[in-house]
């Protein structure tokens, strides 16, 4: 689909300064296919640091803003052809509302890191100036561009392991198991300080992965939860560690276990589901095999690679080279950015999928249904009773893709 007549999406992005972790992900990914083009940002409230990143990503001066408000502004000001049509936030979290909310509002489409909000009375007005303003919002669920993980979610769709009876979804990490926050380490630091990070930890952090990729790739909704979290690292103020059953609506069982504090783990992000007639198995660290047992017949081994066979159109779509050359993270990463500027280049409507919904990149909705699992999960960790019904607020009904 490479139309030399197209033009590249101009985006610009808040966040992402020297020493920050995803901003630069963000920006291969989305140099990858050619399809965007960095023209602006505000990288950082260090004028150094925003001026050197500015310079390394071969900005002009005028277009390395100050702060996030004098971007959006000046960028709304210049002519239509030459402003940026989608702001990236890569943020800490608790900017990721305000930006997205002032972006749209300005005119702006917005991808926004993971997850959309602290908590999901923050997020919910978010829906509001999505729908009201017409433009396309996506989430950076880095995970659910994997070409392997479609080809899961698309051989549950078609049946192939039939009524699913279990998912069990995992993310260990061991990273935080000192307090690495007391260190000077900025990204510990914001991220266990409930004002920047929300009113969860490991649960918001890495937790909505976990969540949203189960329910991705299951097409289930959990429905009632029984959590419990922890807090090993003493004096941290948000859980790092986690233990949650689940059922969903559809009549599966499941569990879902984070921890930050998981001596020699780091993105060991793992899914296994099992239905009535096959089962499957997914390691982020391992993304390009999937594994399909069937009831009744040898184990098999799907590869990733545009000349692999057995593979679903959805997966081929997000592949780019044959098999064994390893695609990873960063190409994932660059699916959402692709389906991103798609999205914005064409005239159709997204209206099926829900307002500002892009086919093919995590929604607002599912960003709601995320909130809505951590707003969940802390009532069933502070409650007495067994099971704790999910909270839906309508907004979050989960988007078709
Ligand atoms: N999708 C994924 O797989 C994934 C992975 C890691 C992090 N994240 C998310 O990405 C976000 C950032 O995480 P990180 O690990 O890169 O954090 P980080 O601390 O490494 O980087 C944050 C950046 O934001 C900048 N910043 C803060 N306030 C700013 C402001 N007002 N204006 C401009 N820049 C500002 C900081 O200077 C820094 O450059 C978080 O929301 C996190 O949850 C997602």
């Amino acid at each position: 689909m490479n139309d030399s007549s197209k033009h590249r999406v101009r985006y610009g992005m808040v966040g992402g300064g020297e020493g920050a972790f995803i901003g630069q992900v963000h920006r291969m990914a989305a140099a990858l296919d050619g399809e965007l083009e960095l023209v602006c940002g505000s990288f950082s409230r260090d004028g150094d640091n925003n001026r050197r990143t500015g310079e390394r990503c071969s900005l002009p001066a005028k277009r390395v803003y100050a702060d996030w408000q004098e971007m959006l502004e000046a960028e709304a000001a210049l002519p239509a052809d030459e402003r940026m049509e989608m702001v990236a936030v890569v943020t800490p979290n608790h900017l990721h509302v305000e930006i997205s909310q002032t972006a749209l509002d300005t005119g702006f489409h917005v991808f926004c890191e993971k997850p959309v909000a602290r908590d999901l009375a923050e997020a919910l007005p978010l829906a509001e100036r999505v729908a009201a303003s017409g433009l396309r919002f996506g989430l950076a669920h880095t995970y659910l561009g994997y070409p392997l993980v479609w080809q899961a979610r698309e051989m549950v769709r078609r049946g192939r392991l039939g009524a699913i009876r279990k998912i069990h979804v995992e993310y260990p990490q061991g990273w935080l198991g000192t307090r690495l926050e007391s260190t000077g380490n900025r990204q510990a630091a914001w991220r266990t300080d409930p004002a920047l990070s929300g009113a969860s930890g490991a649960m918001g952090d890495i937790g909505t992965h976990a969540f949203g990729l189960a329910e991705f790739v299951s097409g289930h909704h959990v429905s009632e939860l029984c959590a419990s979290l922890s807090i090993h690292a003493e004096g941290r103020r948000l859980d790092d560690d986690g233990d949650i059953l689940f059922r969903t609506a559809e009549g599966a069982s499941g569990t879902l276990i984070v921890s930050q504090v998981a001596t020699g783990e780091d993105n060991g992000l793992k899914l296994r589901i099992y239905g009535e007639h096959g089962a499957l198995d997914w390691l982020q660290k391992d993304p390009n095999h999937l594994r399909f047992t069937p009831l009744s017949g040898p184990q098999q081994l799907f590869r990733a690679g545009i000349d692999q066979p057995g593979l679903e159109t959805v997966a081929l779509d997000r592949l780019r080279i044959p098999g064994g050359h390893p695609e990873g993270y960063i190409e994932a990463m660059a699916n959402l950015y692709r389906d991103m500027a798609r999205a914005i280049r064409s005239d159709e409507s997204a209206a099926a999928d829900g307002p500002g919904a892009v086919p093919g990149v995590p929604s607002l909705a599912d960003g709601l249904r995320g909130m809505a699992f951590i707003e969940t999960v802390l009532k069933s960790h502070s409650g007495t009773t067994k099971w704790t019904r999910f909270i839906t607020p309508d907004a979050s009904q989960g988007a078709q893709r």
